[in-house]
């Protein structure tokens, strides 16, 4: 493997794709032979099923460059878990794990040379599946195409966010998608966001859809808590994505000591703590950000003001995080797939 990277990452997060692209069709009720290709325009029709009836799912996930100047990505094990949970519920074909394993392991190694080595840089990888049968009648597809792309990015949300708890518009309801990560739920919040930028926010704080009470994401991240130390997290739900930053940083809090409370918790709650002088860390969880530091919460017409303080234990878990996905740290959890 060689020791030169690629360009380093353009600043804008998700402009630079690499030199190839992974393609492997469905039909006939199984997958095909996986094709490498260099990365360009797939030729669809406007007729196929994915582009109008939302039978698209992705995952979203990083490969790093390592100490030892190898490369790694990060839990393959989990995100084709819950690719195969977010298929399932849109009546999709499940990717076989070892399908989903190999696949990615022959795209970084094509690729390995766009993986960055600058700190906090990764190489983003994008797996997405979605309908390509041709037919515009309503009805699950019985083709699909199952596709990874990839490219060079620096760590987003680098300066402290501010987050409105939203209580109008929902993410997701009970019974519905919000646990699948499937590119309607995406395309649902662009708009309430969009909303919440004008109103100078940086990003929405989701409630459940019933009483706009217990907080859920935010945005398109996880969100945790440390209240004096206590590591509080929502509790995984249908209407909350399983994370797996969420998931590395639950156990890794678990490592360091920390108490940690996977449970409801409510807006109130958190003003409150906030009222009694208690230190409240806010930050959205998720592969693009790792860890988003939130400087302050609007809660209706109040706003809580969070620790972003340089001793915050929430960056202290970010770089053990980071110590182990780059190779500074033993691997422990086996989370690392090295090329
Ligand atoms: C809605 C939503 N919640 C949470 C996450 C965080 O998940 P992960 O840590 O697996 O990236 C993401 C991002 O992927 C997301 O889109």
């Amino acid at each position: 493997m060689t020791a030169i990277a690629k360009p380093t990452a353009q600043p804008e997060f998700g402009r630079q794709v690499s030199d190839h692209m992974l393609v492997c069709s469905y039909k006939d009720g199984r997958w095909h032979h996986p094709e490498l290709k260099p990365f360009g325009p797939l030729a669809l029709p406007p007729n196929i099923l994915g582009l109008h009836y939302g039978q698209s799912v992705f995952e979203g996930m990083k490969a790093f460059r390592m100490v030892d100047n190898r490369v790694s990505i990060f839990r393959v094990e989990a995100h084709g878990e819950r690719l195969n949970k977010s298929l399932h519920r849109m009546c999709m074909p499940a990717v076989p794990a070892s399908l989903f394993k190999d696949t990615l392991v022959d795209f970084v190694t094509a690729d390995h040379d766009w993986v960055p080595g600058t700190e906090g840089s990764a190489f983003y990888l994008r797996p997405f599946v979605f309908a390509s049968e041709q037919r515009f009648g309503y009805k699950a597809s019985d083709e699909y195409l199952f596709v990874i792309f990839g490219g060079p990015v620096e760590p987003i949300y680098n300066r402290p966010v501010r987050v409105k708890v939203e209580t109008e518009y929902v993410r997701a309801a009970t019974g519905g998608t919000g646990y699948a990560k499937c590119a309607g739920n995406y395309g649902g919040v662009l708009y309430p966001t969009q909303l919440a930028r004008q109103e100078g926010f940086d990003q929405v704080l989701w409630t459940d859809s019933q009483e706009h009470r217990y907080l859920e994401e935010a945005g398109t991240m996880n969100v945790m808590f440390l209240i004096d130390g206590t590591l509080v997290t929502p509790a995984l739900s249908d209407t909350i994505l399983n994370g797996v930053t969420r998931d590395s940083l639950i156990r890794l809090a678990g490592r360091r000591g920390l108490p940690v409370e996977e449970r409801r918790i409510s807006s109130e709650e958190i003003l409150a703590a906030g009222k009694a002088g208690k230190r409240i860390e806010a930050f959205g969880a998720g592969t693009a950000a790792v860890v988003a530091p939130i400087r302050s919460i609007a809660i209706g017409t109040q706003e809580l003001l969070c620790y972003t303080g340089d001793d915050a234990v929430m960056y202290g878990l970010k770089k053990d995080l980071e110590e182990i996905r780059t190779g500074k740290a033993p691997d422990e959890f086996k989370w690392n797939t090295v090329i």
